[in-house]
């Protein structure tokens, strides 16, 4: 077995960790207290990569749900899937972070991580052959961002060679009331750049919009937003927790999504988009469900594709394709070639899940790794530098002990990673003026 641990921080990330948990539950056939009732056998062949199976036979997720204060845990614990979970990886504090990540990374956080890092030493102790960790937080807080990349650098230290993968959620402005979460998000991305493989990035801009435009709902709640997150993450994850040919382990995922150690900040979309109380789902075919996720409007990163160029992607299709031969989505591809580099070959990869989400016959997940992403981290970057300009609400920061230097630092590696992408980006356009050029040439 190549098992994976989870581990989900703060408020925002143990809302996202719950859901994801109750939907693929119920992928695997399992009740609200991880008894199995299931009818496929495909449902039980690689259930251990998520869940460890407990004495009675019950599945348990190998999951670790942390945050600096017991309201979002109370809430998942008392709910109708706390039984699924062990107890005793419920860890809390009593203040919470208060929106400042130097109490997440220094401070608060610090006071509490040896005890969660000695649960995850217990989780690693149920595995055979452990392939590594998956995240989730909120970047614009204090705990899921500040103690979320705390842990992050902590496990990076004591399991080096294992696969670190962060579903992080970027905070949408104008939607908070908190005024320094671009700091949080800045001085969390410094982090992740450094310390994991692969980070989904989770846009609640765009997951609005969504929620705007696609679902028509007049006032998107948080619920309404982790109902899309979930169906990502079920579909992402959906290659890792049944059998499947392709994308099957994290490690061959991030081969073939991270040609650049730094540039492993990814986007995600998925079709058919359904609310979370619609049980009107419209079946879609194949040669409609891929340009689906390829739609700008799909895209759970307020970036737009268009703009940029992808060095790869992955598509998982989800359902039993009886009459559609595989080919005839790569037919449906081919107009999208011209969107991807041209110097890594193969970089659009398929995998072929069997199981389709609940409620739908055919389903369809995308992640992708493309310089365009740079646009969400420029619309953070410059908030970040209005405030630290004036050095605005810093004294909350350094009042924790922080250094100024590592705002400037973090800064700077932000300015150096959009940099990068550019090059890429530039790189492709230059090589089309060339392209062009010669056609007229000729
Ligand atoms: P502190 O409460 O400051 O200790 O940290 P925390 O990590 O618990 O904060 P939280 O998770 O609430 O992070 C705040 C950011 O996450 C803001 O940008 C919110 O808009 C966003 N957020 C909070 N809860 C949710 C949620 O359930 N779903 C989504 N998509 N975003 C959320
Ligand atoms: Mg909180």
């Amino acid at each position: 077995m190549r098992e994976i641990i989870n581990v989900h921080v703060g408020q925002c990330g143990t809302q996202i960790g719950a859901k994801f948990w109750e939907v693929i539950s119920e992928e695997h056939g399992l009740d609200s207290k991880g008894a199995y009732h299931g009818d496929s056998d495909l449902q039980l062949q690689t259930i251990e990569t998520f869940f460890n199976e407990a004495r009675g036979g019950t599945y348990v997720p190998r999951a670790i749900l942390l945050d600096l204060d017991p309201g979002s845990i109370d809430t998942v614990s008392s709910g109708q899937f706390g039984g699924l979970f062990r107890p005793d990886n419920f860890v809390y504090g009593e203040a919470g972070a208060g929106n400042n990540w130097a109490k997440g990374h220094y401070t608060e956080g610090a006071e509490i991580i040896d005890y969660a890092l000695e649960l995850i030493r217990k989780e690693t102790e149920c595995c055979e052959s452990l392939q590594g960790f998956q995240i989730t937080q909120a970047l614009g807080g204090g705990t899921g961002s500040g103690l979320g990349t705390l842990l992050i650098t902590k496990i990076r230290e004591e399991y080096p060679d294992k696969i670190l993968s962060a579903f992080s959620v970027f905070p949408a402005p104008g939607t908070t009331d908190c005024v320094v979460e671009p700091y949080n998000t800045i001085l969390s991305l410094n982090q992740l750049i450094e310390n994991t493989d692969l980070v989904t990035c989770l846009d609640n801009e765009a997951l609005y919009k969504i929620c705007f435009s696609a679902l028509k709902l007049t006032i998107p709640t948080f619920a309404d937003l982790n109902h899309l997150i979930s169906c990502a993450l079920s579909g992402l994850t959906s290659t890792l927790r049944f059998p499947a040919k392709l994308n099957s382990d994290l490690r061959k995922l991030a081969y073939n999504l991270v040609p650049f150690p730094r540039l492993h900040f990814l986007t995600t979309s998925f079709a058919p988009l359904s609310s979370r109380n619609s049980q009107h789902y419209r079946a879609l075919t194949i040669p409609e469900l891929i340009p689906a996720i390829f739609d700008a409007k799909n895209q759970m990163c307020a970036c737009d594709e268009r703009q940029g160029t992808y060095l790869s992607a992955s598509i998982v299709v989800r359902g039993r394709m009886f009459n559609h031969g595989i080919h005839s989505e790569m037919e449906c591809l081919k107009n999208k070639k011209q969107q991807f580099v041209e110097w890594i070959p193969d970089n659009i990869k398929w995998s072929v899940c069997d199981l389709p989400p609940k409620g739908v016959k055919m389903a369809a997940n995308f992640i992708g790794n493309t310089t365009s992403i740079q646009e969400v981290f420029q619309r953070v970057g410059k908030q970040f530098s209005a405030l630290f300009k004036r050095k605005a609400f810093l004294h909350f920061y350094t009042g924790e002990g922080m250094d100024e230097l590592e705002f400037t630092e973090a800064e700077e590696n932000i300015n150096e990673l959009i940099y990068e992408y550019q090059i890429y980006q530039d790189a492709e356009s230059e090589n089309e003026d060339a392209m062009e050029d010669e056609e007229e040439l000729k």
